[in-house]
């Protein structure tokens, strides 16, 4: 089993479609094992976004992020890293697929509705940043034969 972290960002709060999101997740038959709602602060955030400082969106996504209350989750699955990204879509809104996540809900790169983990070393940093161990939650999957 892998997990993944994942956040949906202000605008997803703001226009009311956590819920959607989420849904697209549990139908998919990823576990959630943490969830919860936290306004970012400006050191988590340059933290977060680290390797993205000094690029031409860097100020613009740290504002963004900072705007208003997000939704942190850790998904569980086998190969969830790659399944996640999967269901996201492309960080460039342009080239996300209709039926992805980013695909269907936004117009803007900027304002792309969710951020997932890129890989095992940042899916392990992102949740040891957001969550303390004792947040996580690992439960029985008894329904794990039908996914
Ligand atoms: S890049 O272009 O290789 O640095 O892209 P990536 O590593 O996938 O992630 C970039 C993060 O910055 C967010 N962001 C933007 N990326 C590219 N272009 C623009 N204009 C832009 N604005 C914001 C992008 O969504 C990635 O953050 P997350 O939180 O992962 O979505």
């Amino acid at each position: 089993m892998e997990r993944t972290f994942v956040m949906l960002k202000p605008g997803v709060i703001q226009r009311r479609i956590a819920g959607e999101l989420l849904s697209r997740f549990e139908r998919k038959g990823l576990k959630i094992t943490a969830l919860k709602m936290l306004r970012i602060d400006k050191p988590l955030a340059e933290t977060h976004y680290q390797e993205h400082r000094g690029k031409d969106f860097y100020q613009e996504l740290i504002g963004y992020i900072l705007s208003g209350p997000v939704a942190a989750l850790v998904l569980e699955a086998e190969g969830a890293i790659a399944l996640v990204r999967r269901l996201t879509g492309a960080t460039n809104v342009k080239d996300a697929l209709p039926g992805t996540i980013r695909g269907d809900y936004a117009a803007s790169t900027t304002f792309n509705v969710i951020h997932a983990s890129d890989s095992p070393e940042n899916a392990a940093r992102e949740i040891a940043l957001f969550f303390k161990p004792e947040e996580l939650t690992p439960w029985e999957d008894g329904n794990a034969q039908w996914y």
